[in-house]
């Protein structure tokens, strides 16, 4: 293999874990994205007469019931501004180079995950991406807006415990999320992150998150990247993914003709 130390070791880790968090070393485009999704959150209609606004006490002016409402108006400001989209890849890129290929698809919209405190409208219960249709050639890049501690981390069943749960499967295939989760709790870990770091995870392992128990509002970003040429699933391309990176070589490959 002609691959550097530096993705020997991140390749290692992700395999070995199911993930990897690193600090971002693009800060520019991370605080970008961030000062972007504030002047959306301050141009609902609800925010007209204010000028600053802490993400993590959003849910001192939104409640449940206008959650919905609210994240529909942030997703659709945010899928207007390609920027954004642009910004997002720049944080990721040295990742996406090293983790998944430099001829990559990336997830058309980004999706945005709002929690707010003791709400329970925005579970994820334990879940694999790939139950319910996805490839296993993507891959998830999560980025944290605010710090993420306890019941606000995301958790994960480490590849190193996947034998764990592929032992039971039988077993737990026709059970409810819930008791998935107890059976697999002992073996999961919690992911803590702050801003400033960034996270890449296997969607192929089980994982999810819980209500939100602490005093702040979580916020994240998550978005697939693939490469182009890996199997596609539900996610098509073209629908759901779109190429970014495609490179000469494979423009000139998918436009020949053998002369008839
Ligand atoms: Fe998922």
């Amino acid at each position: 293999m002609f691959v550097s130390e530096e993705e020997i070791l991140l390749s290692s880790d992700f395999i070995k874990n199911g993930f990897v968090k690193k600090k971002a070393e693009d800060i520019k485009s991370l605080d970008f994205i961030k000062s972007q999704l504030e002047n959306i959150v301050l141009s609902y209609e609800g925010f007209k007469n204010t000028k600053n606004i802490d993400l993590e006490n959003i849910h001192d002016h939104i409640s449940p019931e206008n959650l919905n409402d609210f994240r529909l108006y942030c997703i659709n400001q945010i899928s207007r501004n390609n920027n954004l989209r642009f910004s997002y890849y720049k944080v990721f890129k040295k990742f996406t180079d090293l983790l998944i290929g430099n001829e990559l698809a990336m997830q058309k919209k980004l999706n945005l995950s709002i929690q707010l405190p003791n709400d329970n409208s925005s579970l994820l219960t334990i879940h694999a991406d790939t139950w319910s249709g996805d490839s296993p050639f993507e891959t998830v890049c999560w980025l944290p807006m605010v710090d993420c501690r306890k019941s606000m981390c995301m958790f994960i069943l480490p590849a190193y415990n996947y034998k764990f749960f592929e032992e039971r499967y039988s077993e737990l295939k026709n059970k409810n999320s819930n008791d998935i989760l107890e059976s697999l709790k002992d073996k999961l870990i919690w992911i803590e992150i702050n801003y400033g770091e960034v996270m890449v995870f296997n969607q192929n392992l089980p994982h999810g998150n819980i209500v939100n128990s602490e005093e702040n509002t979580r916020w994240s970003f998550n978005c697939r990247f693939k490469s182009i040429f890996t199997p596609y699933k539900d996610k098509k391309l073209g629908e759901f993914f779109e190429p970014i990176t495609l490179k000469a070589t494979s423009k000139v490959g998918l436009n020949y003709k053998f002369p008839s």
